[in-house]
């Protein structure tokens, strides 16, 4: 069995050619299949990779991450290895409130919920933002956890 025929095939389907039985001495495993496999898998990572990445910096770790645009701000602390404070995680407690240092202008609009909460809290909505309700959209942003 030629795994390739000389075309293009993505993994998925190269391990479909694969027999049931497992007996690999069938599948070719010619330099040519091997270098077809590195170029689907190749092909295959750039369709499963985000293009747009934005980067979150939590401090005073100055832990970093690169998440996909539109992550929360939660997720991608987290995704930076930092453990976030929430409470409510629906934009009513204040308990995730954090500074944004910069980047702000990457962040999306506060909505009149996170707005009413940061009022409660007499947080400047410039200055502070709900991480559980904002999402970074694009960029870089820095935060300093408030608690
Ligand atoms: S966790 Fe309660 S407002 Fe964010």
């Amino acid at each position: 069995m030629k795994p390739f025929d000389g075309r293009w095939l993505c993994p998925a389907t190269f391990a479909k050619r694969i027999p049931k039985s497992g007996d690999l001495s069938r599948v070719d495993t010619t330099e040519d299949s091997a270098n077809s496999l590195r170029s689907s898998i190749r092909r295959l990572k750039r369709l499963q990779s985000p293009t747009d990445v934005a980067q979150i910096t939590i401090l005073p770790q100055q832990a970093t991450a690169d998440v996909a645009d539109g992550t929360l701000l939660l997720d991608a602390g987290e995704a930076a290895g930092v453990d976030m404070e929430a409470g409510c995680f629906n934009c009513s407690c204040g308990t995730c409130v954090a500074e944004v240092v910069s980047g702000g202008e990457n962040l999306s609009e506060p909505t009149s919920e996170e707005l009413d909460v940061l009022d409660q809290w007499n947080k400047d909505p410039e200055k502070y933002r709900l991480t559980c309700c904002v999402t970074l959209d694009r960029g870089s942003v820095t935060l300093r956890q408030s608690h």
